[in-house]
């Protein structure tokens, strides 16, 4: 069991790696991932990696029937392609995990390591806990298919780290001009669907601070009725902050550039507006700039990589350069980082 929390002495697994391709040239010919997040010490060889090159793709959706073909022949292409890392952000499977096993296993001839971080949909679940599901069932079957879990430790070699998280949201990028009262978007649903939905028709027993305009939106957002956390969105958001924040600075003790990924947005400049109230609703469930702040305060970090929105997008906050890969349901692509 890879339990992201509880140290139970080192389960290494092992991937042997094309030695044109590893990421530790120089040195071994494999990887070894301790399926823990409790070691501390700079791992990897002593010289430094002078060149590294990552492709990153997210929201692979393969339990959706129009992205499977997609996926796939996006899977086959960057089978071929020549690089040391492949990093997939998030958002490969909905209620049933194994679909990620089997997402996972079509980039098993990518020469480099793979990387996953989680998305939201990826903790969907029917009836369990998505908690577990984050922190136990997806980092088992990432190590059964050689494929490092982010989420539950940093991977840091020569001078080199990458970083992930799925991010989380505490509405704090919903739309002030909407004037939408916080409790909606605690049950992630607007007002109009609050009215057509009678076990929610309950949140509209108050109505003096409901712009009226608002009862036409009825978006709902559904990881309301997915996700099932053991806790509120904003101590969850609270608890992966505390996570990164220890997974970075771990990476700043040994790397002079950091890779971050993350499947939800860590700034509100990379949320796009779309002046549709129907849609900018869901920009609340978007990700949180406290993410962000934490990214800026680590001098080493140089990248954010990001999925979740479907929009292509790249912006800079200072010195970071943040790319969405912006895949869609329906057509996949992918960005190259070059890291020289
Ligand atoms: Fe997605
Ligand atoms: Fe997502």
């Amino acid at each position: 069991m890879n339990d992201l929390s509880a140290p139970d002495g080192p389960k290494p697994f092992v991937k042997t790696l094309d030695p044109e391709n590893d990421l530790a040239r120089g040195s071994a010919v494999c990887i070894v991932g301790l399926r823990l997040d409790h070691y501390s010490t700079c791992q990897g060889p002593a010289g430094s990696i002078k060149r590294m090159r990552l492709i990153v793709t997210a929201d692979l959706h393969y339990d959706i029937a129009r992205s499977v073909a997609p996926t796939e022949a996006l899977a086959s292409r960057l089978s071929g392609e020549r690089a040391d890392g492949l990093v997939i952000v998030g958002d490969a499977c909905g209620r049933d995990p194994d679909i990620l096993r089997r997402c996972l296993r079509l980039f098993d001839r990518f020469a480099g390591q793979v990387f996953y971080v989680a998305g939201n949909h990826d903790l969907w679940t029917d009836g369990e806990d998505s908690l577990r599901r984050y922190e136990r069932d997806l980092a088992d079957i990432c190590a059964e298919c050689g494929v490092w879990y982010l989420d539950a430790k940093p991977w840091i070699r020569g001078g080199v780290a990458l970083v992930g998280s799925i991010g989380w949201y505490d509405y704090t990028f919903r739309r002030a001009s909407l004037r939408i009262p916080l409790r909606f978007y605690r049950h992630k649903l607007a007002p109009g669907a609050a009215e057509a939905l009678s076990d929610h028709r309950h949140l509209l027993d108050r109505r003096d601070d409901v712009p009226p305009e608002s009862l036409a939106v009825g978006t709902r957002w559904l990881d309301g009725v997915h996700v099932r956390l053991p806790m509120t969105d904003v101590e969850f958001t609270r608890r992966l902050h505390e996570r990164l924040a220890a997974h970075l600075s771990r990476a700043a003790e040994c790397a002079e550039r950091i890779v971050v990924a993350m499947h939800h947005l860590p700034f509100a400049r990379m949320v796009h507006v779309s002046g549709r109230a129907a849609w900018d609703f869901a920009n609340a469930f978007m990700g949180s700039e406290i993410f962000g702040e934490l990214l800026l305060s680590v001098p080493q970090v140089r990248y954010v990589v990001c999925g979740h929105t479907h929009r292509p997008l790249r912006t800079r906050a200072g010195r970071i350069e943040c790319i969405n890969v912006g895949c869609t349901y329906a057509a996949k692509r992918y960005e190259v980082i070059e890291l020289a």
